[in-house]
């Protein structure tokens, strides 16, 4: 597949392997975003967030102990996450490159990665920054309804799906996360605020490709492939 990288510094020469970040506060479109780029560039698209979600269903003690956290709008420890990362990461279908949703949210998670970079020789990641405005965020996220099979997310306002409240793909009943309430949301934004803001300082501007996430789900996917550079791997 024919790739265009923008700017060649961002990219390791001799390595097609490619890493991508994506970066935003809840509710700016990652995971929809993310399934558009991983599908595009062929490489898995890993979110945090839904691995919890998937250990929490599967009854399992981490899962325990992150559903309370996640409920609460807190982020669950530097630890955990970085732990599930280094083995989520190490799988086969990650060796062609992979997509973190979510991931690092913090700056100890960030410097974690970057070490964890040199040690595995992975090429520096491309950073991609969704920005959207608070009030967006929140009327997006009290709207959004996700299929708990295969985990396609929806929204009632802006896609909907044809028939109410029923996944088109699988035909399971939607659900609404248990963090999309107002009050829990409205805790995510300060946690991303006070904690998650800084990484993107972390990496610098120079690093990290901003895109307004405010527009269609459609417009910022057009925008992610400009600003990455990937428009030629369609
Ligand atoms: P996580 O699951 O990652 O949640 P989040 O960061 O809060 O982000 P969301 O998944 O809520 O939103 P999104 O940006 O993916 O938006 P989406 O595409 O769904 O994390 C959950 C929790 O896990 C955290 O709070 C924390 O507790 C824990 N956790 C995870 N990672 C961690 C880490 N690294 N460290 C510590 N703890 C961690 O879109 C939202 C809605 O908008 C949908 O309805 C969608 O259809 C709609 N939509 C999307 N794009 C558009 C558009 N362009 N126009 C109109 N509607 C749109
Ligand atoms: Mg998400």
């Amino acid at each position: 597949m024919p790739l265009d990288p923008p700017r060649a510094s961002r990219y390791d020469a001799i390595s097609y392997l490619m890493i991508f970040l994506l970066f935003g506060p809840p509710g700016c479109g990652k995971g929809t975003q993310a399934v558009v780029l991983a599908s595009r560039l062929n490489i898995p698209a890993i979110s945090t967030g839904e691995m919890f979600r998937a250990e929490h269903n599967a009854g399992t003690e981490i899962g325990k102990a992150a559903c309370k956290l996640l409920a609460e709008g807190k982020l669950v420890s530097d630890e955990l996450v970085n732990a599930m990362v280094v083995s989520r990461t190490g799988r086969e279908d990650c060796v062609n490159g992979f997509l973190l949703d979510g991931y690092p949210r913090t700056a100890p998670q960030a410097i974690f990665l970057s070490q964890l970079a040199r040690e595995r020789g992975w090429p520096e990641p491309v950073v991609i920054h969704l920005d959207v405005a608070d009030e967006l965020l929140v009327t997006r996220l009290t709207a959004r309804r996700q299929c708990p099979t295969c985990l396609h997310i929806y929204n009632i306002v802006s896609h909907p799906p044809r028939v109410e409240g029923i996944c088109d793909h699988d035909g399971a009943p939607l659900i609404t996360r248990d963090d999309d309430r107002e009050e829990v949301i409205r805790r995510r934004l300060r946690a991303y605020d006070e904690l998650t803001g800084p990484v993107l300082k972390w990496y610098g501007p120079k690093s990290v490709i901003t895109v307004d996430g405010s527009g269609t789900a459609a417009e910022v996917s057009e925008a992610v492939a400009r600003g990455t550079g990937l428009l030629a791997c369609r």
